[in-house]
Parts: structure tokens; sequence; C-alpha cells
């Protein structure tokens, strides 16, 4: 049986992707914010999961104004990084899981939640950004990705845009999903996005570092209070792209604890200002085994 051992979360600045591709991670500028991730390195490593189910939103890359979805499934064999205006990321191409994949669109779309099916698209700084700070910069001659990923795109760029409560129950559904997969593998759920930053308007620069750490708090110890939490909020307290963080409650509500399983261990969580305009949170929640 597949089983979801772990949720990951982390902010997804591009600038943090030019850093690293420009040889600049080292700077005095950086390299806090890339310390941050120094144990996740390492706890990735060692976990060593088969698939991750990444939950991340496209920036009118892949998609545009002119189709959006709510909920965007990968299912292809592979996926490239997209070029987003400036050459596509030296990065290596995204593997995906398409029998997984499959199977969960099965299990959440009778679940009755509407997914759409994508057997073609490219992936942006959304999905990118997050997998190089995990895994650190990766030679694309060398091929791959340490594991295989299920892309899993969120509209959090068009309103409307899913209320947080929505994403919890899909994170439950997703769960249920990957759990009735027959075949022993160790997949990961990563929540991405976020946290504080608002990137146009009169409140351009806006970080809210008391309200990102109190949120962090109540999705660790209340994640059904936290998907409560409305969108005016978001954006008054967060935001007009704070809103990213609704992408949290997805991997979140996929834990154990939400199915009346045990509380997850907090493994690592950072906080860091600033990294161009935004707030990066990060966070590493790990179900028990039994
Ligand atoms: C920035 C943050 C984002 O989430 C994004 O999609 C684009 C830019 C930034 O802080 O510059
Ligand atoms: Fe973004």
């Amino acid at each position: 049986m597949a089983r979801i051992t772990a949720s990951v979360y982390t902010s997804h600045v591009p600038a943090i992707g030019a850093a690293l591709d420009q040889g600049k991670a080292g700077d005095d500028y950086w390299q806090p914010l890339f310390r941050g991730y120094d144990y996740s390195k390492h706890w990735l490593a060692e976990q060593k999961p088969d698939v991750v189910f990444l939950v991340y939103n496209d920036h009118a890359t892949a998609f545009s104004l002119d189709l959006i979805p709510t909920f965007a499934l990968g299912t292809a064999a592979r996926y490239a990084p997209a070029d987003e205006g400036y050459g596509a990321r030296p990065v290596p191409e995204v593997l995906g899981h398409p029998e997984l994949a499959a199977h969960i669109a099965q299990s959440v779309i009778q679940d009755d939640f509407d997914l759409t099916l994508v057997n073609k698209m490219d992936v942006d700084h959304g999905l990118t950004v997050p997998l190089s700070l995990m895994c650190g910069q990766q030679d694309p001659k060398q091929g791959a990705w340490p594991f295989k990923v299920i892309p899993f795109a969120v509209n959090v760029v068009q309103y409307p845009a899913p209320s947080g409560r929505r994403c919890f129950q899909l994170g439950q559904a997703i769960r249920r999903a990957v759990e009735s997969f027959d075949e022993d593998l160790n997949v990961q759920i990563w929540g991405t996005g976020g946290m504080s930053h608002q990137l146009q308007g009169p409140r351009a620069g806006l970080i809210n570092r008391e309200w990102d750490n109190a949120w962090l708090d109540q999705l660790i110890a209340d994640p059904v209070a936290c998907s409560q939490v409305p969108h005016i909020d978001y954006v008054r307290e967060a935001g007009s792209e704070g809103i990213e963080l609704v992408m949290w409650l997805i991997a979140r509500g996929a834990m154990a604890d939400v199915a009346g399983g045990p509380k997850p261990v907090v493994k690592h969580r950072f906080y860091h200002v600033p990294a161009s305009n935004t707030a990066v949170g990060h966070l590493i929640l790990e179900n028990l085994r039994d």
C-alpha cells in the first residue's frame, strides 16, 4: 500500500531559482535563506520518497487567462521546466508517475472533487523552486530529480480562488486516494507558495511576520480552525499574493491526524525575510510510522 509519510511546506520565490542558477547562493543576501534548508536537504535524502505529490500554482505560464482550472492534476510521464521569459531554468526535467496519478484521478473525482486532468504541460517556478530548495541545485545533464513528481496546480492567480476549507477537504481525499493504491510507495505531499507578499498596488512589498507565524502555529496545532480562515483575512493580513497559502492546507489535510491518527512530528520550521518581496516560510511535518 502507498503511504503519505510526511508533508513539506515552502515558499517559491522566482529570485531564489535565479540565485541558484547564477551561482549566488553564497552571497550575503541569500546565504541566510539557504541555510534554513540545510536540515531539509539531509532529511529528504534520508527519507528517500518514491513520489512527491507537489501542490503548487502555475503563474499564467502553462495556463493563461484563456483557461483557468481550479484544481489541475498532472497525469503525464514528464514535464519540462518552463520558459518564463528568461529561458527555461537549467534544472532537470520532472518525471511524473502516470499510474499513481491516474489512480488519484479516479479516486478523487469519484470522491466528488472535479479535477482537471493535464496530460501535457511545462512547470514554472512554483514547482521547480521548491524542488531546488529541498534537493539542492541539480545538474540537468545528470538526468532527473531523485523522485517522481505528481504536479497539482491550484488557481490562486485569478479570482475566485478555492477556499482554505475546500483545499483542506481535498487533501483528505488525496490521502484516501494515495492510501488505496496497491503498491508499496513512500509518498510525500508538499504544499507550496506564500507566505505574506504583495507584488502590486499601493501595498506592494507588504510583509506580516506576526500574522505568518500565528498562521503557522495554527496550521500545525489546529488545522481545522486554520482551514476556516476566510479569503479576506489572507488578502488583508498577508497581501494579495498571500492567498497562495491556501495550497498548504491541501498538504495539511492529507496528514494522518486529520483522519483520526496521531499528531505529526514537527521536524523543522524556518521563517526568513527578506527574499525578494516575499516572507519565506518552511515547515516539515512527519507522520508517525506504525
Ligand atoms: C515573487 C513571489 C512570488 O510568489 C511570485 O510568484 C513571483 C515573485 C517575489 O517575491 O518576487
Ligand atoms: Fe507565486
